[in-house]
């Protein structure tokens, strides 16, 4: 993931290198008023430490989790010592502003093993708002037989950064609500994004494992109302060289996904799009690519109804505005301290 941005700067023009700059400034950047209007101090959170070796406050994930007070209204920030935890975990919708904190992806990794549902099999599920999680490996390992989700995200204004997010069909379950997604690693071979958020992926890495014809998205978006849809910035799409890969189908007949300076392996189909056996949405779905490349973001094959977009019409879904704008995207906290606020917890309790 590191060199993929190296590659990309290489290849794009100048005029697009300043547009990823802007935009990564208006994304890294989250005023101080952000959460003026909620009680929220962003700078300080509570700390607790999940360990399995018995050090720390907690040697499971959920255990933490469950010990943050309904309806909180400071940060919580718990950091998750290396290690595997085999845990199926929920962040109910009463928690929100939990930031859950690996050191490393590759040695924080949170795994489980179910499917048939895509609302039961999720190893992780986030259904709080303000969510924000960091450095951790999120797994589903069932297989290939049925949909086994690895990630369920649908609370409002959750974003991840620097995870891996593995399955193999229902990958990542983007639900509903405004997500930002950086330098993510998402696998899977079927529909392995999918749902109606409104989402914006920035240097993140979709790896195909199908071995025939698998497809990246599955956006929902039912009608021109919905805003949502999903947004993918200077990202890269590998695959297994024995199968292809689609970029998308609609799920829901107002499907919308766009593609942006985005590198594309062989492992891409050249007709890049699929109407899921219903050519009646081939007139409603949006589905853009704009100034993608390499060697499977030729168009000459690709199917008619899906588009190649101009500057102008790319720049609406480049910035935040996709998201809800820049106001959320919070910092790492900087100040941390030990249990919550009794003067906060009765507060909350008396409104
Ligand atoms: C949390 O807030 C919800 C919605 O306002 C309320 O229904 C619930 O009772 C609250 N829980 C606690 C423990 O205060
Ligand atoms: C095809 O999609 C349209 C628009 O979403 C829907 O009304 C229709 O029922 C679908 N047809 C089939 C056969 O699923």
């Amino acid at each position: 993931m590191e060199g993929a941005g190296s590659v990309m700067l290489s290849q794009i023009c100048r005029h697009d290198v300043v547009l990823i700059v802007v935009m990564s400034y208006l994304l890294s950047v989250a005023p101080s008023s952000a959460l003026a209007a909620s009680t929220v101090d962003t700078s300080t959170a509570v700390l607790i430490r999940v360990d399995p070796s018995g050090q720390g406050d907690f040697k499971k994930i959920q255990d933490a989790i469950d010990a943050v007070p309904s309806n909180n209204s400071e940060l919580v920030f718990i950091l998750v010592k290396p290690g595997t935890y085999r845990e199926k975990i929920v962040v109910p919708a009463d928690k929100p502003y939990i930031t859950l904190s690996g050191r490393q992806a590759s040695s924080t990794t949170i795994t489980w093993d179910d499917a048939g549902d895509i609302f039961g099999s999720p190893t992780f599920a986030v259904l709080a708002s303000d969510f924000v999680g960091r450095y951790l490996t999120i797994e589903n390992t069932h297989g290939k037989m049925g949909k086994a989700v690895a990630l369920r995200v649908a609370g409002d204004r959750v974003a991840f950064y620097n995870c891996r997010i593995l399955s193999y069909q229902d990958t990542l379950l983007d639900d509903q609500g405004r997500h930002y997604y950086s330098n993510c690693f998402v696998q899977g071979a079927i529909d392995f994004i999918f749902g109606n958020a409104a989402s914006l992926f920035q240097k993140c890495h979709l790896h195909s494992v199908a071995e025939g014809v698998g497809t990246i998205t599955a956006q929902k978006r039912m009608s021109p109302e919905e805003n949502t849809g999903f947004t993918f910035l200077a990202c890269k799409i590998t695959g297994n060289p024995t199968g292809s890969v689609l970029l998308g189908r609609p799920w829901g007949a107002y499907s919308r996904v766009i593609y942006a300076l985005t590198y594309m392996s062989p492992a891409v189909s050249p007709l890049g799009w699929d109407d899921w056996g219903n050519s009646s949405r081939q007139s409603t779905v949006y589905y853009a690519e704009y100034k993608c490349y390499g060697p499977g973001a030729g168009r000459e094959k690709r199917v008619a109804w899906s588009r190649s977009i101009t500057r102008q019409e790319a720049e609406q879904f480049l910035t935040t505005d996709m998201i809800g704008g820049r106001g959320w995207l919070r910092p790492a906290p900087i100040h941390f301290k030990k249990g919550f606020s009794a003067i906060a917890v009765k507060a909350n309790k008396n409104n």
